[in-house]
C-alpha cells in the first residue's frame, strides 16, 4: 500500500512565493513542497533556507527544487511568478507581461498531466486566474484566484478596529476585482450576527461619523500604502492563499472570498471575480451568491465591466 503524499508547488520564488513556502512549512500544511523558479540557483536558495527550519518546527515538511516536469502528481501548484507593478502602474498594467509568464508555466504544467488545482495570486489576478482557467482546459473549480481573500482581511482589519473587536468576529466580504473597482455588500455585513448598519447607529458615540465608502477606498489601497513603504506586499498575500490552500488540503468547506468564474451569478458571465466560495478537496465546490441591494448589485456590476474589458485584452496572449 501506498499512502498518498500531499504535495505543493511554489511556482516563482520571489517575495510572495517564498513567503507563501515559510507559511506552509511552519503551519506544516503539506508533506511535500516543490520550490520552482526560472532561477534554479534562486529555487534551490530557498529550498536550503527552508529546510534549515525544520528542527525547530513540529512537522518535517520536505522541501525540494522541482521544474514544471516534476507536477504530474502535485495537488496544488501555487502561480506567485508574474511582473510586479512599477511605480504609478496599476495592477492592470502588468496584465500583458503577466499573462506571457502565465502562458510559460502552465502549458508544461499541463503537459506533465498535472490534474490538481492552480491557485493563481499573479496581478492582475482576476483575469489571469481567467487565463490559467482557459489555458489549462481544467473544470473552474480547480483554477482559482487569490481575488479578494486579501482585500477581504483588510477589511475587517478596519471594521474590527473601529468596534474593537477580533478581526476574526466581524462577518464582511469584499468582492468584484482585486483592485480599485472592489466593492463591500454592506447591508450584509455583521458582527455577531448584528447588522453592521445598526451597530453604527448605537455606538456613534465610539465609531462616530462613518464613511463606508471611505473604508471600501482604504481596503482598496492598502495594498499601496504598503507598497509606498516597503516596496511589494507579501505576507498577507502569502496568509491569504495558505488559508485557501488549507481549504483545499483538510477538506473544510470553508467559505472564503477567491477569484472564481461566474457563470449568471450576480448577473455575470464569463470572468473571474472575488466572490465567497464555499473550498474543498475538489477546489472551489460552489459560488454563494448572497443577496444584495440594488445599488451594491451596481457597484458589483461596475468592477464586473471593468474585469469584462481587461479579460478580452488578457485573452489576445493566448
Ligand atoms: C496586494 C497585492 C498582492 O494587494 O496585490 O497586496
Amino acid at each position: 500500500m501506498l499512502i498518498k503524499k500531499s504535495k505543493v508547488a511554489v511556482v516563482g520564488c520571489g517575495l510572495v512565493g517564498s513567503s507563501t513556502a515559510f507559511s506552509l512549512v511552519t503551519q506544516g500544511v503539506c508533506d511535500e513542497i516543490l520550490m520552482i523558479d526560472i532561477n534554479e540557483e534562486r529555487a534551490l536558495g530557498e529550498v536550503m533556507d527552508l529546510r534549515d527550519t525544520i528542527k525547530y518546527l513540529d512537522r518535517n515538511v520536505k522541501v525540494k527544487a522541482g521544474t514544471y516536469s516534476d507536477c504530474s502528481d502535485v495537488d496544488i501548484i501555487v502561480i506567485t511568478a508574474g511582473a510586479p507593478p512599477k511605480a504609478g502602474q496599476t495592477r492592470l498594467d502588468t496584465l500583458g507581461a503577466s499573462a506571457k509568464i502565465a502562458k510559460s508555466i502552465v502549458e508544461p504544467v499541463m503537459a506533465s498531466g498535472f490534474d490538481g488545482i492552480f491557485v493563481v495570486v499573479s496581478n492582475p489576478v482576476d483575469m489571469v486566474a481567467y487565463f490559467v482557467y482557459k489555458l489549462s482546459g481544467l473544470p473552474k473549480s480547480q483554477v482559482i484566484g487569490t481575488g479578494t481573500s486579501l482585500d477581504t482581511s483588510r477589511l475587517q482589519n478596519f471594521i474590527a478596529e473601529m468596534v474593537n473587536v477580533d478581526p476574526r468576529s466581524v462577518y464582511a466580504y469584499s468582492m468584484g476585482e482585486h483592485g480599485d473597482s472592489q466593492m463591500v455588500p454592506w447591508s450584509t455585513v455583521t458582527i455577531a450576527g448584528k447588522p453592521f448598519y445598526d451597530i453604527i447607529q448605537d455606538n456613534k458615540e465610539i465609531v462616530g461619523d462613518v464613511d463606508l465608502d471611505d473604508i471600501v477606498l482604504k481596503t482598496a489601497r492598502e495594498g499601496w500604502e504598503i507598497y509606498n513603504r516597503k516596496g511589494t506586499t507579501y505576507y498577507g498575500i502569502a496568509s491569504a492563499c495558505v488559508g485557501i490552500i488549507k481549504a483545499v488540503l483538510y477538506d473544510e468547506n470553508k467559505i472564503i472570498p477567491v477569484s472564481t468564474l461566474l457563470e449568471g451569478e450576480y448577473g455575470q458571465q464569463d470572468i473571474y471575480a472575488g466572490v465567497p466560495c464555499i473550498l474543498n478537496r475538489t477546489g472551489v465546490a460552489d459560488v454563494l451568491e448572497i443577496h444584495m441591494t440594488e445599488e451594491e448589485l451596481q457597484r458589483f456590476r461596475y468592477s464586473a465591466d471593468l474585469l469584462h474589458e481587461y479579460t478580452d485584452k488578457i485573452m489576445e496572449y493566448l
